[in-house]
């Protein structure tokens, strides 16, 4: 047998006989000759079976397999710029072929499948070439963020998953039983991470967040992954400055490294080439200033009364998706109205009922990728908030602790990861930037 290779690396192996380990992605038979598409993980690549070219059995094992049966191939590896694979341009002329097991009937046909039968076969689905670039993109974002962070001072820190208490509010918790006392799925690390500055300066924890989100959208899931820096000594601009070097270093890999897969997803990478600091910065007061305009703007009436919005308030996707489209770049809306954010964000100076808080919006309609703030620093303040958001003290009281030992200025943010794919490959859906997602409706597979 020849030696086994990898379709990533095959541009290595021109004129050379290799053998592939993989599936049958799809096939076209001509009589003499049967094109194979296979794929092996890493990539998809055509292979030629001519009658004349292989021993009788050879040629009858290539014409019993079905979808997905599984095979070892052996071939003379060919450029042909026609070719239609991942990498473009290189084909196989079989020379040998084992079928290692004939597939059962696949259930997922190259035709048109409807979402929820998409969604009830995943992990069927996950082998499909578009899934496949989505997922494949993940795993570089994953990548370049430790990258990016590991090379820039932050310590990698883990942070429970089992908490006693609420960071992100209390009506998006998931309680479970701890021994006979309520406890409560991680909905973020930050708390912990705070603790983990004053030990090492600048931290991150990265991993699986909860939310029980009871609303329906494109934009949450019930289970994602956020990694989430922290910085001792760090004020709103010290980390928006951090923010946009870091988003930056995300896209630039992904365009570098996922060229590929950014193209078998149709991704007009142009608007990603832009990203690159420094990202516009807003207020919250701006933000709502435009959206008053787009509104008296617009002849949609339908759009104006999604975009209707009061000091105060939260943004929603609809606002977050138009304010995004005036720019090319993703965009920090900071200084949000304090009631509408959560408890631990520092005052702006002078005016109480805006926070240090600071939202990254993707561009092209994306909306939030990222939440951040300046943290509060004085545990009295911090004192007052907890009894204002009606938080029970003990839970949080090693956290003002970290108030009564060296407070300094701090700050911090979260970045989605699901958002963040999503965004990169031009995608709708955040259930298809995880390979298995967790959404309201939605536990199996
Ligand atoms: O804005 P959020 O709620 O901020 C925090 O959790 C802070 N404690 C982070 C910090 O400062 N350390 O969430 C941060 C990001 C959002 O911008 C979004 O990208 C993602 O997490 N996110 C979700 N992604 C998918 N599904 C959901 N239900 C999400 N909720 C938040
Ligand atoms: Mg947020």
């Amino acid at each position: 047998m020849a030696e086994v290779v990898r379709i990533e690396n095959i541009a290595r192996y021109v004129g050379q006989e290799v053998t592939l380990q993989g599936w049958l992605y799809n096939r076209t038979d001509k009589g003499k000759l049967q094109f194979l598409q296979v794929r092996d993980g890493t990539g998809f690549i055509q292979c030629v079976v001519f009658r004349k070219d292989v021993p009788e059995e050879v040629f009858a094992a290539a014409a019993r397999l079905t979808q997905e049966s599984s095979l070892v191939v052996t071939g003379v590896v060919r450029q042909d710029p026609r070719a239609p694979g991942v990498p473009p341009g290189y084909e196989l002329s079989v020379t040998d072929l084992k079928v290692v097991q004939i597939a059962d009937e696949y259930p997922i046909q190259p035709k048109e499948h409807g979402v929820d039968f998409l969604l009830d076969h995943r992990h069927l689905w996950i082998r499909s070439r578009r899934q496949w670039a989505v997922l494949r993109v993940r795993a570089t974002v994953i990548r370049a963020i430790r990258d990016w962070l590991d090379g820039h001072g932050f310590i990698n820190m883990d942070t429970p998953i089992i908490t006693p208490a609420a960071c992100e509010g209390t009506t998006t918790l998931f309680q479970t039983d701890y021994f006979g006392e309520p406890a409560y799925l991680s909905q973020s690390g930050q708390l912990y991470n705070e603790a983990n500055i004053y030990a090492f300066g600048r931290v991150y924890c990265f991993g699986p967040t909860f939310r029980a989100e009871k609303s329906k959208t494109r934009r949450h899931l019930t289970e994602f992954w956020m990694v989430e820096p922290e910085i001792a000594f760090c004020d709103l601009d010290g980390l928006m400055e951090i923010e946009e070097q870091f988003v930056t270093y995300i896209v630039q890999t992904c365009l570098r490294e996922r060229a590929q897969e950014l193209a078998l997803l149709e991704r007009d990478t142009r608007p990603l080439e832009k990203v690159e600091p420094p990202f516009p910065r807003i207020s919250y007061d701006e933000a709502l200033d435009i959206l008053a305009r787009i509104r008296e703007e617009t002849e949609d009436e339908e759009l104006r009364e999604l975009l209707k919005i009061e000091w105060g308030d939260d943004f929603g996707s609809p606002h977050e998706t138009e304010l995004t489209k005036r720019f090319e770049k993703p965009v920090f809306v900071y200084g949000y109205p304090t009631r509408a954010k959560a408890f631990y964000m520092e005052p702006w100076p002078g005016r109480p009922e805006v926070c240090k808080s600071v939202d990254l919006l993707a561009p092209e309609g994306y909306g939030e990728i990222i939440g951040g703030s300046e943290r509060i620093s004085d545990p009295d303040l911090l004192v007052q908030r907890l009894k204002e958001w009606n938080l029970p003290r003990e839970a949080f009281e090693w956290y003002i602790d970290l108030r009564r030992y060296g407070s300094v200025p701090h700050s911090g943010f979260g970045l989605g990861v699901e958002r963040t794919v999503a965004w990169i490959c031009g995608i709708d859906h955040l259930r298809e930037a995880i390979p298995f997602p967790r959404t309201l409706k939605r536990v199996y597979p």
